[in-house]
């Protein structure tokens, strides 16, 4: 079988693990923590850090870190997975959701403000499968608006937008390190932001609302709960694989962008395929491949003539406003185009060019049956 996706570990994360159990610090806010930190308010350029258990948990702490209540509206790219729908919803807020651009998958500039009413609080734009949003059109209109910023950086570790980083542009930004993130610890994520004051709020909530486990002093420091917090804690374990992973990152990248264009000129002449782009002002971190294919062909049943074949591939990603959980009144033509359309191929590190090939070979083959009728 050709998966969509594989992890790849060697000897440093389980070292990196070993070391973790020899120290005896495996829980949450330890030194492994703090390390990857560290080393991530180095590679978005901001101030704090927050390791959290997943991207969702995070993206929930930054709504309730800027305020968001229940009676708020907060803006969300509609062509994504439902944990950015579902984190609004935490806060008893109402997701409204903007369609996206055909090309880059991520939303559209010129649809925002149509949406914003005085209940609009902030946005939460998604970069989505690596290639970041359009950040200066957003930053413009949210300035104009008074919204806040949370940018939606799972997909999108080491994702630049005009050589700045992903992280870097958003009053708040969290990355995911779930097993399809490019690097990952199983389950995790991080918060970044420059805000002392968001900070501050994301590091209690995501430690049952204590207020001085981050101070302890040499006296006896009984924490009190100032906040109804969670436990949101990423663990030293996951914290220690994760910095292996981000060590060895740029070689995973590369290795991507390489099969990302073995792909692209191999599937380049195929008439039913339009090609992912990367756009002029974006570095791409491909965490997906996802091309879009012809409405003539039935996407649903290519995945299952391709999996007859051995080879996994998968929907993009979810058009969000058609889930029943949100009741949305919105409308987003372009994201449900791409929710039924578009069709993710294998891409990682241990991917061999051959595979790619084969993949290449059964992908043209059955789209020919499909146009032939058989
Ligand atoms: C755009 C986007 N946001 C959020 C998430 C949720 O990430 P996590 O699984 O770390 O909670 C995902 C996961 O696939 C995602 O693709």
């Amino acid at each position: 079988m050709i998966y969509l996706t594989k992890p790849y570990f060697d000897k440093d994360e389980i070292n990196a693990v070993k070391e973790t159990f020899d120290s005896g610090w495996v829980a949450g806010q330890g030194p492994k923590g703090k390390e990857l930190s560290e080393y991530i308010k180095n590679i978005t350029n901001t101030k704090f850090a927050i390791p959290v258990n997943n991207c969702t948990a995070g993206l929930h702490l930054s709504l309730l870190a800027i305020g968001i209540k229940p009676s708020d509206e907060v803006l969300v790219s509609d062509y994504t997975f439902p944990a950015t729908g579902h984190s609004v919803m935490f806060c008893g807020a109402k997701p409204r959701f903007v369609d996206v651009n055909l090309k880059t998958y991520n939303i559209e500039p010129n649809l925002i403000e149509e949406k914003i009413n005085n209940k609009t609080k902030a946005i939460i734009v998604v970069h989505q499968f690596g290639q970041m949003a359009d950040m200066d059109k957003i930053l413009k209109i949210s300035e104009k608006n008074n919204l806040r910023v949370i940018e939606d950086a799972a997909c999108a570790m080491g994702a630049t937008y005009k050589g700045k980083p992903a992280g870097s542009f958003g009053d708040i930004t969290v990355f995911s390190f779930h097993a399809r993130k490019n690097a990952t610890s199983g389950e995790g994520g991080i918060v970044v932001t420059n805000s002392e004051e968001y900070a501050t709020i994301i590091k209690s909530l995501s430690c049952f609302g204590i207020e001085s486990a981050f101070t302890r002093q040499n006296t006896l420091n009984i924490p009190s709960f100032k906040r109804l917090g969670y436990n949101y804690k990423l663990s030293d374990i996951n914290a220690a694989i994760v910095l292996q992973q981000l060590k060895k990152y740029p070689k995973l990248l590369q290795k991507r962008r390489s099969l990302v264009n073995l792909y692209n000129k191999l599937l380049g002449n195929n008439e039913f395929i339009t090609l992912p782009i990367e756009h002029k002002n974006n570095y791409h971190v491909y965490q997906t491949y996802a091309i879009l294919l012809d409405k003539k062909i039935d996407r649903n049943k290519l995945v299952l003539s391709l999996r007859a074949e051995g080879i996994q591939t998968q929907i993009g990603t979810y058009a969000s406003y058609i889930q029943p959980v949100y009741k949305s009144d919105d409308k987003c033509a372009s994201s449900l185009f791409l929710f039924d359309h578009s069709l993710a191929l294998p891409l990682y590190y241990q991917l061999r060019k051959k595979e790619v090939e084969f993949v290449v070979e059964k992908l043209n083959c059955h789209i020919k049956k499909q146009m032939r009728g058989s």
